[in-house]
Parts: C-alpha cells; sequence; structure tokens
C-alpha cells in the first residue's frame, strides 16, 4: 500500500503533471485530516450519531496501511500507546517548553515537531513504580 508508480500521466495542480512511472507516497499524515471539517478544531461532536466522521473517512487513516497487508499488529500497537500514555500521565508531570516552531511540523522523513519538542519531566508518585529519573 505505502507507494505505487503512476500508471499514466497524472494532472496534480493546473501547473503541475507528475509523468507517467512517477514513484507516489501518499501522505500518511495529511491522508488523517482528509473528509474531516475543520480537523483542527475539538470538535467531538464529529464522532456523534449523526455525523461519525471517524466511520465516514476510517480509510483516510493509513499509519498502519491498508487494504490485504494492513499491519497486523495495529490492534496491539494501540493498545500498547494507549498503556503507555496512561501510565505516563499518571505517573510523571510533564510541561511542553514553548519555542519558536513548536507548532510546526517537520518532515524527516518522519513527522515531528520543529524544535526538537523539549519536555521537562517531574515525578508524580513517590514510591511506585521505581523510575529512574535522577
Ligand atoms: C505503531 C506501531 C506500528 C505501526 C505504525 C505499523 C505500521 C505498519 C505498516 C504501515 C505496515 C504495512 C501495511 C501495508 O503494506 O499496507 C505494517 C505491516 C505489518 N506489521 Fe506493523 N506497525 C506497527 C506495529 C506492529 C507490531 C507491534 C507488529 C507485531 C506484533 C506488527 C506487525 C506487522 C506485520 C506482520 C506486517 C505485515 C502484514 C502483511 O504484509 O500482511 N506491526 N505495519
Amino acid at each position: 500500500m505505502s507507494f505505487s508508480k503512476a500508471s499514466k500521466h497524472g494532472s496534480i495542480t493546473t501547473s503541475y503533471t507528475i509523468p507517467k512511472g512517477t514513484i507516489v507516497f501518499p501522505s500518511i499524515f495529511d491522508s488523517s485530516f482528509q473528509g474531516f471539517t475543520e480537523p483542527d478544531r475539538f470538535d467531538p461532536d464529529r464522532f456523534s450519531q449523526t455525523r461519525k466522521e471517524d466511520q465516514v473517512f476510517k480509510r483516510n487513516f493509513l499509519a498502519f496501511g491498508w487494504g490485504p497487508h494492513q499491519c497486523v499488529g495495529q490492534r496491539y500497537a494501540l493498545n500498547h500507546l494507549v498503556l503507555f500514555i496512561a501510565m505516563f500521565s499518571t505517573l510523571l508531570d510533564f510541561k511542553r517548553v514553548r519555542s519558536d516552531g513548536c507548532d510546526e511540523i517537520v518532515y524527516c522523513p518522519t513527522i515531528s515537531p520543529k524544535d526538537g519538542c523539549t519536555v521537562l519531566l517531574s515525578r508524580r508518585v513517590a514510591a511506585f513504580p521505581d523510575l529512574p529519573l535522577n
């Protein structure tokens, strides 16, 4: 799924046409926003029974691929990430250092914050578990 070759010349914009045979990579990051109404706005109603944007546009979420070779570890990986976030936010206080470019993204080739993302951590719990923070 990750990339394919253009089978014929294709117009991307009015001024740019990709030649036949060009290797085309979809933007996994940008595709996640496609279809959603104002994707950057906090809008829980987008998941409501009437709008169901998460269902209508679920094929635009390509982080784990799509089709016959879609990642078999997707649910396992997502469960791990949820568990990590739950433990992280329970056990630690964290403060993102705001700087120029901290809300901008760079592609290198995966996405990351432009400023390197400095985060200050401190322990929230005294005893459990024994985190090697010092
Ligand atoms: C955040 C973590 C992960 C991401 C972002 C990820 C992403 C992907 C992507 C993009 C593909 C290619 C899908 C395609 O070609 O359409 C893939 C395939 C695959 N992934 Fe993952 N993956 C993750 C974690 C895992 C884990 C934890 C496992 C195993 C426990 C796993 C096992 C596999 C396997 C076996 C395939 C090949 C499936 C096939 O070819 O039929 N992945 N993954």
